[in-house]
């Protein structure tokens, strides 16, 4: 992993739960970590915990639904990192309504957060990594870009989309050694499940039980390091099994 000493990664969402993990995960393998986030309480927090255990986190706040602090958060990290080379476009929010209930600005909504974000992340950070000659962007979707579920049509087509974004990347930034994956986990124990209503598809893994945030992280690392250096366009599922059914 010597390659990932110093290298700078960006996390958004990365205040708590899955992010957290994937920023302590790649700030373990070496990575400069910066962990962007709306909650700035939570992201702060996060940080203290992760530089008492020596690691290199630090916190940034942004709204990944805003293009001009996008453009401004990059530009903050090649300032104080001195460049970026891996993107993980984490943020995401979930609602659960049936689809003869859902109002447009609940569909808009999602669409903006979990699925604009990753568009806009994408063309911030693309000329940022194309300055140091390469990168890697790693697009958290989820099982439900892959599966029906009742109540999730928002949020399963916001995911769906994330794959199309993927694959449109991957082609178009290769040429400048730009790499593009996405991954997709099955339910995960954070705090976005609280929510979840009982009996949620979440739960319902062959492997009986959710994700662990830290089950997820490996993929994250490999999906950011040169041991991933012939995958784009790819979605990784890490699910329990629950695609298989
Ligand atoms: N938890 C699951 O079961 C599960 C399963 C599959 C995929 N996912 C996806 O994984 C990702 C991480 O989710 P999580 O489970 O850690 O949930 P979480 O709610 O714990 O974390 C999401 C983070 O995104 C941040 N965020 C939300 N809107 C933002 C915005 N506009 N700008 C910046 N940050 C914003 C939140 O503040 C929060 O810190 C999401 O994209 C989610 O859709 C989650």
């Amino acid at each position: 992993m010597n390659e990932t000493i110093g290298r700078v990664a960006l996390v958004t969402g990365g205040a708590r739960g899955q992010g957290a993990a994937h920023a302590e995960a790649l700030a373990a393998a070496g990575m400069r970590v910066v962990i962007a986030d709306v909650r700035d309480e939570d992201g702060e927090k996060t940080v203290a915990e992760l530089n008492n255990k020596n690691l290199s986190v630090r916190y940034l706040h942004l709204d990944v639904t805003d293009e001009v602090a996008w453009a401004r958060a990059v530009a903050d990290i090649e300032h104080h990192e001195g460049g970026l080379d891996a993107l993980v476009n984490n943020a995401g929010i979930i609602r659960v309504t049936p689809l003869n209930e859902l109002q447009l600005s609940e569909w808009e909504l999602l669409q903006k957060v979990n699925t604009a974000s990753v568009l806009l992340g994408m063309k911030a950070a693309f000329p940022a990594m194309a300055r140091r000659g390469g990168g890697t962007i790693i697009n958290i979707a989820s099982t439900a870009a892959h599966r029906g579920a009742e109540a999730y049509g928002a949020y399963s087509a916001s995911k769906a989309a994330v794959l199309a974004l993927t694959r449109a990347g991957a082609l178009e930034y290769a040429p400048h050694n730009i790499r593009v994956n996405s991954i997709s986990p099955g339910g995960v124990e954070t705090p976005m499940n609280d929510d979840e209503p009982a009996g949620g598809t979440s739960s319902s893994a062959p492997l009986g039980r959710r994700a662990r945030p830290e089950e997820i992280s490996p993929m994250v690392v490999f999906l950011a390091t040169d041991a991933s250096s012939y995958a784009t366009g790819a979605d990784f599922l890490i699910d329990g099994g629950v695609t298989v059914r």
